[in-house]
């Protein structure tokens, strides 16, 4: 078996990692506490998983769905956009159903970048965006998020020449791993600067409903111009706790979603109908839920703030997302700090490199663990004393 260039130079996914390491503890016997995954511990809502069953019984769902989804469930995702951002969306031609916006996220590189071309990167980011570079032939160019520029990249920094060979750029707010937001004047510059060296925008939004204190995200796709450059992935698995059911949606411009399209049918055969119905009712449905989660989440992000400052830790108290990106004390490396937590203390941290270069000094963690592991987790680093060096 020889395998290609590709897969050989694929770094192994950062949470295989983190898994194997936990497995080793547990076949120990030692109870650990996993902060490192972020993946809601909250179970779908019971509307939802009606649908879903119900759905499910009926054999007209039970055979190939279409790639490109069900008519009502793009409309389903078109009205939730006017609602909740006042975007206007064309369901047939401005709105893709996906897989879980993971698998657009992956492919959407097949559909503009040639081997040699770049894509403009976060660092740190979500691993899958230079991996889909990567996939397609494509170089990732890094741009830092840096603590002093509120985790913003900074355009003037990146050299004419990496811009113009640019094909690509991608971000997210709110962000992971750095729990960081943005508005509508960084989105405009967004727009100015994609339209200056004719860039496709991939904005990457999984995180607008799980925001604290009343603050809400915003779409890319609210700033005028944003829909002639860019592109919206999105999903119902981090509002709906529906991880598992593996269901997204892409929207914005028509020929990004054109070109998106034609790859995906020839590669899937779309999201099984049932959950489509599911996704619909999550969608039109009572929107209880997305408070209660953001209940929950904010009293654990309070506790978990206030004992990782008691730690010596840096820590902006996150505006939304399910992360807190802490700042670990000098004398360590993100690597060495998570793996002295894991073995003092058995709780898992995802360390800030995972992420990419520029999260080395910084640790991840999330808010999805339940209520009474964060407290045992929350205990056990109260009382560790590595920390302090
Ligand atoms: C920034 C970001 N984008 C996309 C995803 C993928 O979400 P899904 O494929 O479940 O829609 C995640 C999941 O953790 C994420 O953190």
């Amino acid at each position: 078996m020889r395998l290609s260039r590709r897969i050989q130079g694929l770094p192994p996914y950062l949470f295989v990692q983190i898994s194997q390491k936990i497995a080793e503890k547990k076949a120990r016997g030692e109870r650990v506490i996993s902060f490192a995954i972020g993946d809601p511990d909250l179970p779908t809502p019971e509307n939802i998983l009606r649908e879903l069953f119900e759905s499910a019984r009926d054999p007209v769902n039970h055979r190939y769905p279409e790639s490109y989804g069900l008519p009502a469930f793009r409309q389903a995702i078109a009205g939730w956009y006017g609602r909740r951002f006042g975007v206007d969306l064309d369901p047939d031609t401005e709105v893709l159903p996906l897989i879980g916006s993971k698998e657009g996220i992956a492919h959407i590189a097949l559909c503009f970048v040639d081997p040699g071309d770049i894509v403009l990167v976060p660092d740190p980011a979500y691993p899958v965006y230079s991996i889909g570079t990567m996939f397609a032939g494509g170089e990732s160019y890094a741009m830092p998020l840096k603590e002093e520029r509120g985790f913003l990249p900074d355009f003037d920094a990146i050299p004419e020449n990496v811009a113009r060979r640019a094909k690509l750029l991608w971000l997210n707010y709110p962000n992971n791993p750095t729990a960081a937001v943005a508005d509508a004047a960084f989105f405009r510059k967004v727009v100015d600067f994609a339209l200056e060296y004719d860039l496709v925008v991939c904005h990457d939004a999984p995180y607008t409903e799980i925001a604290f204190d009343g603050y809400r995200p915003m779409s890319f796709l609210e700033v005028p111009g944003a829909k002639e450059v860019g592109f919206e992935f999105h999903s119902l698995s981090k509002s709906y706790n529906m991880t598992g059911w593996r269901v997204g949606m892409a929207v914005g411009n028509a020929g990004i979603r054109d070109a998106l399209m034609r790859i995906k049918s020839n590669l899937d055969s779309g999201i099984p109908q049932a959950i489509q119905y599911a996704a619909i009712e999550a969608l039109h449905g009572d929107q209880a839920c997305i408070k209660d989660n953001v209940a929950v989440y904010s009293r654990r992000r309070d506790k978990m703030v206030s004992v990782l400052r008691e730690l010596g830790l840096g820590v902006t108290t996150p505006k939304a997302s399910l992360y807190i990106w802490a700042r670990i004390p000098d004398g360590y490396t993100s690597a060495d700090y998570a793996a002295r937590l894991l073995d003092d203390t058995g709780v898992v941290v995802t360390p800030g490199t995972g992420y990419g270069q520029y999260g080395e000094g910084y640790i991840r963690l999330s808010l999805t663990a339940s209520d009474e592991d964060i407290d045992v987790g929350l205990e056990r680093l109260s009382s560790w004393k590595g920390s302090r060096v």
